[in-house]
């Protein structure tokens, strides 16, 4: 009997052996959840990380990367964040007010940067910082800034003139901001998820969208709007966040690697998004499907002129704080 005791407890403690040491092998996994092709900066990006974050952590961790909003759409992927079901997300700053952060949207206001440029050190200095302070009561944690450039905005006639765009029902991606100045021209904003809109445009539930070239390349916008307008009248960036109980909970010299990797991924990705999108537009033009048209120096200004109400209407929105460091940081009065 004590024979068959000790016999016992060898086997189960070689059986508790293996277990741990399996278990000290198996991968961290971070899911890496995003809406738009992998052929787009932010889908680049995603793999640049990916690549980095697994060679720095020789393979102790593994980043699974969803593209095209395989796991989750717009608002269910924040939601998925908090839970705890996927580690990582990119969304585009206009998604932020279901997480108790309207302030991103301040990012959203029309003609706010003049460059990528000035989008890329705005975001780098205190108001990026300011920002991502605002989400640590959220249970999310802010790792970087990534850029996709500028918005063009289409529908099935030239948009010229904020006359041209009365009545036309516009699909946004959700900030605030972009819903007030359509309004501004006439037009009617509509919240739709990314991997809606398509269809929306080719059975007409939508008249019209704005977007980034590489977006309306990759999600075919073009080959369902007649007329593209290469406005350039708001920016499109990206907040990357995670899951902070996550993140807090990683060894400490893990945690180092995968900022090294997301600090090397935001300059790949930031280096790339404006050459991505002049290829993307160079390709639409190329596909014969739809018109481009470009605003000239009177347009862009009857643009500025008819969407000033949104600057003034933004402070109850957003708050003066973040507008007062964006003013402060970009050199440009607010109003
Ligand atoms: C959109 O919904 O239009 C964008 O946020 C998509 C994206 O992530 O680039």
């Amino acid at each position: 009997m004590k024979k068959l005791f000790v016999l016992f407890s060898a086997a189960a403690a070689v059986l508790a052996m293996s277990a741990i040491s399996a278990s000290a092998q198996q991968p961290i996994i971070i899911k890496f959840s995003h809406v738009v092709a992998n052929d787009t900066p932010k889908g680049k990006g995603a793999l640049k990380f990916k690549e980095l974050a697994e060679k720095y952590t020789n393979g102790k961790v593994k980043v699974e990367v969803y593209p095209n909003s395989q796991l989750f759409k717009d608002k269910e992927e924040i939601e998925a964040l908090q839970l705890g079901s996927v580690q990582m997300l990119a969304p585009s700053t206009a998604k932020f007010a279901p997480l108790g952060a309207k302030e991103f949207e301040a990012l959203d206001l029309p003609w706010l940067f003049k460059d990528d440029a000035a989008y890329d050190k705005a975001m780098k200095g205190p108001v990026g910082k300011w920002l991502f302070k605002k989400l640590e009561s959220k249970g999310i944690t802010g790792l970087a800034f990534w850029d996709n450039g500028f918005h063009m905005v289409s529908a099935n006639r030239p948009l010229l003139m904020p006359a041209d765009f009365q009545g036309l029902k516009m699909r946004i991606s959700g900030s605030k901001i972009a819903d007030r100045y359509f309004r501004d021209v006439g037009s009617i904003p509509q919240i739709m998820a990314f991997s809606e809109v398509y269809q929306a445009l080719q059975t007409g539930v939508v008249d019209g969208c704005e977007n980034t070239a590489s977006n309306y390349l990759t999600q075919k916008f073009y080959e369902v709007q007649k007329d593209i307008t290469v406005s350039y009248h708001a920016h499109l960036q990206y907040a990357v966040i995670v899951n902070s109980k996550f993140w807090n909970g990683l060894p400490a010299d893990i945690r180092a690697e995968l900022t090294k990797a997301m600090d090397e991924a935001t300059d790949y990705t930031n280096s790339i998004a404006a050459k991505e999108n002049k290829d993307a537009l160079a390709a639409i033009k190329a596909s014969g499907k739809t018109t481009l048209h470009y605003l000239t120096p009177a347009q862009i200004a009857a643009w500025k002129k008819a969407m000033a109400p949104t600057y003034k209407w933004a402070k109850g929105r957003v708050g003066g704080e973040v507008l007062d460091l964006l003013s402060k940081e970009l050199n440009i009065k607010m109003n």
